[in-house]
């Protein structure tokens, strides 16, 4: 028996090296018994394999096993390092072996990288940071937060490119990460008693989770599956959610009754077409919660990595009218739902000034993760260019193959270069209808935080009163026929 000890959980070089070594030395994976520095491996004569034989001895492997491989060895799996090295020797008489989902190895250790990558995601969008002073190095956050596997050293450069001006740490039980504003190292995991308890950061989450939650769209099997009741215990907001849960029924009632009685339409023999040129990734998502799920887990364009998740849109699947953003904000980008922050609101107050009820359309952005840099401690937006808007078609066509709408109303420069396929200067072509291919027609018309940013009152009443007209007449064009 070969006994591998490798220095941590995560030590997937350990594994590389050592199984380079065995594989070169024909140790066959019944033989070799993989543990970590402390385990049961003093039951078997310690025999480690020779870091001379390491060399590759002509097999190569492909970049595709070892990214898996990288990934799986987050698994907490005490079988992970074992089936990782039985692929890597079965690999050597079939080639092809990653191809084949059905074998058993293969099907388990993709099944792992989901596992882990789902991790990770979760880690991104539900690690909360608390405020703490700190004698050494002033202000400094920390969050305590459980994995469900040991992805914290690999997803701690997200949190570094995204908070790179913010001193944190985020303890795990398995293990620290600290970033001083310069370098990033790691300790061992902690005790949750470490985390400080309760200020205004926690506070401050548990208001804004719940003046985004909304009670119509509660769908406790998809909010537990989004954020499972293992993280709970650790999120400030989640004390918030038994009582909204409750309070849901009637709220949603009490919106239905306050809804318009007109029904909705439905879009009739309405022909679609196939995507026009958007560059295909994979299989055509089937349904909007495809969508969903394909835009969170996209890799397009790189806006993914400083984003905490993708924003697909929103609203009835078969809604008549569409209406087309440019990308999440800083608040969308938390709440993971368009429109939500101050450009939405203005949204909101215009929607309702030209009588289209919210409800009935459904809403999206061009591109699906935010844009920005960082200023201090803000995300401060950046326009989204040609390459990411053309990246993130492939999903705004996807959302209109399946809807369907009739009229699909474009705010901004963003939105209309994705609707139209071509940039358009929106004071010469808004106001009026224009011809899709897919039989649906346009409104181009100003974005709702450029009505923010106009300094003259005069210029901002006009630009308000043209965005409600755009509204008004996409609204009447969605109602005929
Ligand atoms: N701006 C947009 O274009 N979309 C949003 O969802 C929010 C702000």
């Amino acid at each position: 028996m070969r006994v591998v000890r490798l220095a941590s959980e995560t030590d997937f070089d350990g594994w590389r090296a050592a199984a380079r070594a065995l594989r070169g030395e024909g140790a066959a994976p019944a033989d070799v018994l993989w543990t970590v520095d402390g385990g049961q491996a003093s039951l078997f004569p310690a025999q480690a394999p020779q870091a001379s034989a390491a060399g590759e001895g002509g097999f190569k492997v492909s970049r595709a096993f070892v990214d898996l491989a990288g990934r799986v060895a987050l698994h907490r799996s005490p079988a992970r390092f074992d089936l990782l090295y039985r692929l890597l020797w079965r690999l050597d008489a079939t080639q092809r072996l990653l191809e084949i989902a059905s074998d058993p190895d293969v099907a388990l250790a993709l099944d792992m990288q989901s596992q882990v990558n789902r991790a990770a995601h979760k880690m991104k969008a539900f690690v909360r940071f608390r405020e703490v002073e700190t004698a050494e190095a002033g202000e400094a956050f920390v969050a305590w937060f459980e994995p469900a596997h040991r992805v914290t050293e690999a997803t701690a450069p997200f949190f570094v490119r995204r908070f790179s001006n913010m001193a944190f740490s985020i303890l795990t039980p398995d293990v620290c990460a600290h970033w001083d504003r310069q370098a990033l190292s790691f300790t061992p995991g902690a005790d949750p008693a470490d985390a400080p308890a309760g200020d205004d950061l926690e506070a401050y989450w548990r208001t804004y989770y719940a003046s985004t939650f909304n009670p119509a769209r509660l769908r406790t099997a998809t909010m537990v599956r989004e954020m499972p009741k293992r993280y709970w215990r650790n999120l400030p907001e989640a004390s918030l959610i038994p009582e909204m849960t409750r309070a849901a029924g009637d709220r949603t009632t009490q919106m239905v009754e306050n809804a318009p009685s007109e029904p909705a339409r439905r879009i009739v023999g309405a022909a679609h077409r196939a995507s026009r040129d958007a560059p295909f990734d994979g299989a055509a998502p089937t349904s909007l919660e495809e969508v969903a799920a394909g835009v969170d887990a996209c890799r397009r364009c790189p806006l993914w990595r400083d984003a905490t998740q993708g924003v697909a849109g929103e609203g009835p699947a078969q809604a008549r009218l569409m209406v087309v953003g440019e990308q999440p904000g800083d608040q969308e980008d938390l709440a993971g739902r368009p429109f939500v922050g101050p450009a939405g609101k203005v949204f909101d107050r215009a929607l309702a000034a030209a009588g289209v009820p919210r409800g009935e359309a459904y809403v999206t952005n061009a591109v699906k993760h935010f844009k920005h840099e960082l200023r201090g401690k803000r995300r401060i937006h950046k326009t989204p260019e040609a390459p990411e808007i053309e990246a993130c078609r492939w999903w705004l066509d996807a959302e209109r193959r399946l809807v369907r709408p009739r009229v699909i109303v474009a705010m901004g420069a963003t939105a209309a270069r994705a609707v139209l396929g071509k940039a358009a200067p929106i004071s010469k072509v808004r106001g009026q209808a224009l011809q899709l291919e897919d039989q649906a027609q346009a409104v181009v018309t100003w974005h709702p935080s450029y009505l923010l940013r106009v300094p003259d009152a005069e210029a901002k009443a006009r630009a308000e009163g043209q965005f409600i007209e755009d509204l008004k007449l996409a609204w009447s064009l969605a109602d005929e026929g």
